[in-house]
């Protein structure tokens, strides 16, 4: 997010806007909680997780009242357009702001890369490669003690951040709230696996299927293996972008300033075959991005 930040700030005054951060995200928008912010204050904090601007629930927002204050106190201080970096609520804020008279662009930032009418999400890459090296870490003891490890990931309702992990690290099985796969099967694997030889294996879990301490509870009841599981939690939230990640929320920060200043609104800035397109913001709400058959097959005939 911080790239994102930083390139929207850096483009915007290279085409003569002056740039005010808003902290706190909606809720500070209601509380006029803004910050000057020239191409210095950017300096230094494209290496950085998490966001400078800080992020923060809005209840108030989510009212009619909440937001005619947010436009009211973007216009008092001489605010004519909004660059809102977020996930289904913040497009959905950006949406109503732009109805009221505040154009507003989207830029999808969510590690779970579930928003539709983008191939990449800001954060999935870096969630992924966090993933991945866990993985890596976790072998060493699996395959060093003949263990079975089930991992748990992030992805309450999708299972692309489980999915890229699993296929990179070479996880046996790969637990997706988009094709479930039944405790018998993830058992028959592993029991498959032992017979021809195997003496260790790696489950992937998507939060969004249930818990990580279910699935190593069952295992370790059905097959008597030594189980251990790992969650991984947060920290898929945080630390230095990945080189993708950070071009991308360049790419798409400079692209979204670009529409504001050629005088757009209520569109969100996505990529789709490495290209950067604009959308209505309203066209990527409520729909599902379905991950592709084919990964989902692979996935499949890679574990065996
Ligand atoms: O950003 C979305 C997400 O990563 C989900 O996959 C996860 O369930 C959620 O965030 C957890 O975040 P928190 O518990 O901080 O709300």
């Amino acid at each position: 997010m911080n790239a994102a930040v930083r390139a929207v700030v850096r483009r915007g005054v290279s085409l003569g806007v002056q740039v005010v951060g808003v902290r706190h995200g909606y809720a500070g928008l209601i509380a006029g909680d803004f910050i000057d912010l020239d191409i210095s204050s950017v300096g230094d904090i494209i290496h950085r997780g998490g966001t400078v601007l800080q992020t923060a629930r809005s209840d108030r927002f989510m009212t009619p009242e909440g937001q005619r204050e947010a436009v009211e106190k973007a216009r008092a201080a001489g605010i004519d357009g909004m660059v809102v970096i977020g996930g289904d609520g913040s497009f959905r804020g950006a949406i109503r702001l732009t109805e009221l008279g505040l154009p507003a662009i989207g830029v999808p930032g969510t590690i779970d890369n579930d928003i539709y009418g983008t191939d990449r999400t800001i954060g999935f890459d870096t969630a992924v490669n966090t993933c991945l090296e866990a993985i890596r870490k976790i072998r060493d003891t699996a395959t060093s003690h003949d263990r079975t490890f089930v991992l748990e990931v992030m992805g309450r309702h999708s299972g692309w951040i489980a999915l890229a992990a699993g296929l990179a690290g070479g996880a046996e099985s790969i637990l997706l709230p988009e094709r479930p796969l039944p405790i018998e099967e993830v058992v028959a694997r592993l029991k498959r696996g032992v017979e021809r030889g195997k003496r260790h294996s790696l489950i992937i879990v998507a939060e969004g299927v249930g818990s990580g301490f279910d699935v190593g509870r069952e295992i370790r009841e059905r097959t008597g293996y030594d189980t251990r599981v790992t969650v991984l939690g947060h920290i898929q939230r945080g630390g230095a972008p990945t080189a993708a990640d950070a071009m991308l929320a360049s790419r798409m920060g400079a692209r979204a300033v670009e529409l504001l200043v050629e005088g757009r609104g209520g569109l969100f800035v996505g990529e789709v075959d490495n290209e950067l397109v604009a959308a209505p913001l309203a066209s990527v709400l409520d729909r599902r991005k379905e991950i592709p058959e084919e990964l989902l097959d692979l996935a499949e005939v890679l574990a065996i």
